[in-house]
């Protein structure tokens, strides 16, 4: 395998292609949904992240798709205005589920923009690769637990392999557009960059406190916390937490060695597990 230079052209191909060749062409509205017994039913009408999880999922949509209209680069403009439709089409699966379901509506709320699409585009990335590493992890739970009867987890899995495939993608982005820009403005992309990273982890660290608290969260984009909260799952932390770690691992594996991985979320998982009680 020929090895690449991060920022390169071959590189931008690699990541671009990858993403777009790895794309499932599935329709929402034609998903072979399980018959499902009655309180699996109940179970999903009692879940209470249904508003929180489409009102994400429609706004990370929005977002992504703003920046197309950015992109001089033809393959990058059709790799992030695929991302923007996949986006788009997870809030209409989960839609379609909920209808299928007959679960009440869901209220989706629309969040204020701010108008730097890149900005927006950062911190949707930051905020998916801290969701996306313990969604692999929950969702592995969630079947072990038979929490939801794995027919049922088979019509969700798209959403979660894309996930991998879209903090694959943004990494790689990431560390492209860094290395494309002249030497003297990177640690100013750097500084972005690390900004946009703590303000979601801020977010996260909102939800954790308001939840503990019994409260909302003021309606921000990290629902992944309460929907670990409201799973009510019987497992250690540790255990949580080492599961999550080697999913993410195993999402990534099919994916082209050359390209970067997520670091800063695993590396501080691995620090997290070492000290957690079993
Ligand atoms: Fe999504
Ligand atoms: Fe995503």
């Amino acid at each position: 395998m020929k090895a690449i230079t991060v920022g390169s052209e071959a590189h931008k191909e690699l990541f671009c292609r990858e993403f777009i060749d790895t794309h499932d062409p599935y329709d929402p509205t034609r998903m072979a949904w399980p018959e499902l017994d009655e309180a699996s039913v109940q179970r999903l009408r009692t879940m209470p992240f249904w508003d929180e999880a489409i009102s994400t999922e429609s706004d990370v949509a929005v977002k992504v798709q703003a920046l197309v209209a950015q992109q001089t680069d033809p393959l990058l403009r059709e790799a992030i205005a695929l991302q923007g439709f996949e986006e788009a089409r997870h809030a209409n699966l989960l839609r379609e589920m909920l209808r299928h379901y007959q679960v009440p509506e869901p209220t989706v709320t629309a969040e204020k923009q701010h108008p730097d699409p890149e900005w927006n585009f950062l911190r949707v990335g930051y905020g998916e690769c801290f969701d996306s590493f313990f969604a692999f992890g929950l969702f592995r739970l969630a079947g072990e637990a038979r929490l939801f009867p794995p027919p049922l987890l088979e019509v969700m899995e798209p959403i979660v392999r894309e996930e991998a495939r879209h903090i694959l993608f943004f990494v790689n982005w990431v560390a492209y557009c860094r290395a494309q820009r002249p030497w003297h403005l990177r640690p100013w992309h750097a500084a972005q960059c690390a900004a946009a990273m703590a303000l979601q982890v801020w977010t996260r660290i909102r939800t954790a406190i308001a939840a503990a608290r019994g409260g909302d969260n003021g309606g921000e984009d990290d629902f992944m916390l309460g929907v670990q909260e409201s799973l009510d799952l019987d497992f250690s932390p540790r255990h949580v937490v080492e599961t999550c770690l080697r999913e993410n691992a195993a999402r990534l594996a099919p994916y082209d060695p050359r390209l970067l991985r997520p670091q800063f979320v695993p590396g501080l998982a691995k620090m997290l597990a070492a000290v957690l009680p079993r």
